[in-house]
């Protein structure tokens, strides 16, 4: 590894911080590149996409599957947030979020030429660029530029279990504002709310909220970027009023009616996909606009998600369940078929937009944390 990233990567994060992210990543390309092929470990990357390859091509769904990537949704969301400034009420935010760019070329054509047409006033990335866990990441830089190139205003992001933190100083090359245990604060006059980004806390577990919060200039309305939901009870317990995050795919193969297979985190199937509370803090998990493992995608079209904040006063009720999470939603969000009227001339217009309810239902939590 270049020492200069090294060095940068210390000053800029911190020595504990650089140095175990890096050491865990040597450890895991070390186990998976570094001892042959152990057929043996559930994660091997060298036999599971062929087994699910060659399983769905026996039940003739491989290439309709293959296809499926490549059918993004654009899906809007009005979240009600009673702590939201004013002068933010209708803020955007534009979240992609599981690009694995040099995965899913198909995928990535689609949205470049979606996303000129959005309207938006910051983007955030949930993570998840890279296709692989492990290996060379210069195509997936080209990749991700080329995306860039097509998004307008402030673009910040989080890193996921799928990238390296060798790749940050080629992000922020190219202008995305990674934030590793950092805050941003975005202002409208003189109002502000912030804008934190942990480090990977599925698989690498560097995430440290303290850190990034005693950042911040003071208490104030703050959004969590973090790339995998399972922290939802840090979150909530920070008082962050909004969590962003994708990892689970939804599942990306699942049963009809949405229902996943496995999500591969550890965490309530509630939270598996789409929008949902816990305790105070409105919680959103993208099924992402790419895939992994295998290029495929079953019953969980991928998607990008249009975020419109909205200044308002919460129902009452039990904060806990799911259908409490549904009636903060305006009510043009609420109606399982309601399409949002994209800006004149916009891609969005004739693009599906239908409004993501998580068919997850409520379950037992996964108990195993993966690669996925
Ligand atoms: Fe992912």
């Amino acid at each position: 590894m270049n020492e200069d990233i090294v060095e940068h990567l210390e000053r800029r994060l911190g020595r504990l911080h650089a140095r175990q992210r890096i050491g865990i990543e040597d450890d895991h390309e070390a186990r998976v590149l570094g001892q042959g092929l152990n057929y043996l470990h559930p994660k091997n990357w060298y036999y599971r996409p062929a087994i699910i390859r060659k399983a769905l091509k026996l039940t003739g769904l491989y290439w309709r599957a293959r296809k499926n990537t490549e059918r993004i949704q654009i899906r809007h969301y009005d979240i009600v947030l009673p702590e939201l400034p004013s002068a933010f009420d209708g803020f955007t935010i534009l979240q992609i979020s599981d690009l694995h760019v040099d995965m899913n070329e198909g995928a990535m054509q689609r949205l470049v030429e979606l996303l000129p047409g959005l309207a938006y006033d910051v983007c955030v990335l949930t993570g998840d660029y890279r296709g692989r866990t492990f290996g060379p990441f210069a195509a997936t830089l080209e990749g991700l530029a080329r995306v860039c190139a097509q998004i307008t205003g402030p673009i910040f992001g989080v890193l996921g279990n799928h990238d390296t933190i060798r790749m940050v100083p080629g992000l922020e090359e190219m202008g995305i504002g990674m934030l590793l245990n950092e805050a941003e604060t975005l202002e409208r006059g003189d109002q502000r709310i912030h804008l934190v980004g942990i480090d990977d806390a599925h698989y690498y577990r560097v995430d440290n909220i303290e850190k990034a919060v005693s950042q911040l200039p003071g208490d104030g309305f703050s959004i969590l970027l973090s790339h995998t939901p399972e922290i939802y009870r840090q979150a909530a317990h920070a008082d962050f009023d909004l969590l962003l995050s994708g990892h689970t795919h939804g599942g990306q193969i699942c049963l009809p009616g949405a229902i996943p297979i496995t999500l591969g985190a550890k965490l309530p199937r509630r939270m598996g996909s789409g929008l949902w509370k816990y305790h105070d803090m409105i919680g959103y998990t993208s099924v992402g606009v790419g895939s992994c493992i295998v290029p495929v995608r079953i019953n969980c079209p991928p998607e990008i998600a249009l975020h419109h904040l909205r200044r308002g006063a919460p129902n009452t009720g039990d904060r806990v369940q799911r259908a409490s999470a549904e009636a903060w939603l305006a009510p043009r969000a609420k109606a399982s078929s309601a399409l949002r009227s994209a800006p004149e001339g916009s891609a969005a217009r004739g693009a599906s937009a239908q409004l993501a309810t998580s068919a997850a239902t409520t379950g037992p939590s996964r108990s195993r944390n993966s690669m996925w």
